[in-house]
């Protein structure tokens, strides 16, 4: 039941479906996790661990485009599993998504939050009280949790904002994603070319740390541990496939917005985490909520006060926040697609 009163309609061309892509793919991943998984895990060699992730949802990402292409209504793997596993199969894998579009959306939230707040601290010099810039009991790096915070004030906002986009329609949200998306890549550019200039060759030495003893700290098993963990930053190109049932030529336009976006967003993955660590020693990004800003503020340390890193620190805090928005605008309008197919199949009421 594909058509009827309460069908989607097909208004989306391929630019539109790689840029939607690319607005769920860059988002917390690249700007908050990578920083964290090189200082925990993988070290310089977090390059090889973008690497494996990125090839990994390369095979992920050939799945969803045969499979988008053949069956091209809403649903995603939810109807893949429907129509090939059964009912109680595709039940377990809606309901999986809903897990990964409603909490990466709310995750992704959090980390606007916190872009938002260092930005405004920043550069404006205003302070969000962490008792509303926080949900209840926040664990606060090592102070451990924070009893007075009550609420993320910002995050609840965002969400709030991003959903009335939504309900204006597929169309005007995939054009205020694009527009987005053209900041954000410009941004990762920016920090790709800009950084390069800066970056002590010193800090990819050794380029895969020794393994301490414990599995998944540094050597290869810290590589592949990496890899699961910046896994996050890829997320999006799968959201691609939600939209088939929008899509004016889906066969022939769901390969290209699944595998184009994915493919685009790994280059960039590669060449902005090598950057990032050889800006900063990686163990300096430790339990920062912005690594990447850090790099750079470190490389601006280094080159005595740099007005172009200056400038540079500012537009990657503003690109973060316009960037997270657009992975939201993705989930959380993938999200409701899950439940109108399943409420389709009489699976959701
Ligand atoms: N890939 C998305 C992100 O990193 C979910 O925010």
């Amino acid at each position: 039941a594909a058509t009827g009163e309460h069908s989607l309609k097909r208004v989306l061309g391929p630019t539109n479906l790689v840029t939607l892509g690319i607005g769920a793919i860059i988002g917390t991943g690249i700007f908050v996790l990578t920083g964290q998984a090189a200082a925990q895990y993988a070290g310089p060699a977090i390059v090889l661990s973008m690497i494996v992730a990125g090839i990994a949802s390369g095979l992920a990402g050939l799945c969803y485009s045969e499979f988008a292409s053949t069956v091209p209504i809403a649903g995603s793997a939810y109807t893949y599993g429907y129509a090939t596993l059964g009912e109680f199969i595709a039940w377990i894998i809606g309901w999986d998504l809903i897990l990964e579009y409603a909490l990466g959306g709310a995750t992704v939230a959090v980390g606007w939050s916190g872009h938002l707040s260092s930005f405004l601290q920043d550069f404006l010099g205003i302070t969000i009280p962490a008792s509303i810039a926080s949900a209840p009991c926040t664990v606060i790096a090592a102070a451990g949790c924070n009893p007075d915070s009550y609420i993320n004030l910002p995050a609840v906002l965002i969400a709030l904002a991003v959903t009335v986009l939504i309900v204006i329609g597929i169309k005007e949200s995939a054009n205020v994603n694009s527009v987005i998306v053209v900041i954000k890549v410009a941004v990762v550019l920016i920090v790709i070319l800009g950084g390069a200039a800066f970056v002590n060759s010193a800090n990819w030495q050794p380029f895969i740390p020794p393994n301490t003893g414990s599995f998944g700290e540094y050597g290869w098993s810290g590589v592949l541990r990496g890899a699961g963990v910046i896994f996050f930053a890829y997320i999006g190109f799968d959201a691609v496939s939600v939209a088939a049932q929008e899509a004016k030529n889906p066969q022939r336009d769901m390969p290209i917005g699944i595998l184009g976006s994915l493919a685009i967003c790994t280059i960039l993955y590669i060449l902005v985490s090598g950057v990032m660590v050889g800006l900063v020693p990686y163990r300096d990004m430790l339990g920062s909520p912005a690594p990447m800003v850090l790099a750079i503020r470190a490389a601006e340390a280094a080159s005595g006060g740099s007005g172009l890193l200056r400038m540079m620190t500012m537009l990657v805090e503003l690109g973060a926040i316009a960037g997270l928005s657009s992975v939201m605008v993705v989930l959380m309008m993938a999200q409701p697609r899950i439940f109108y197919s399943m409420a389709r199949d009489g699976l959701l009421p």
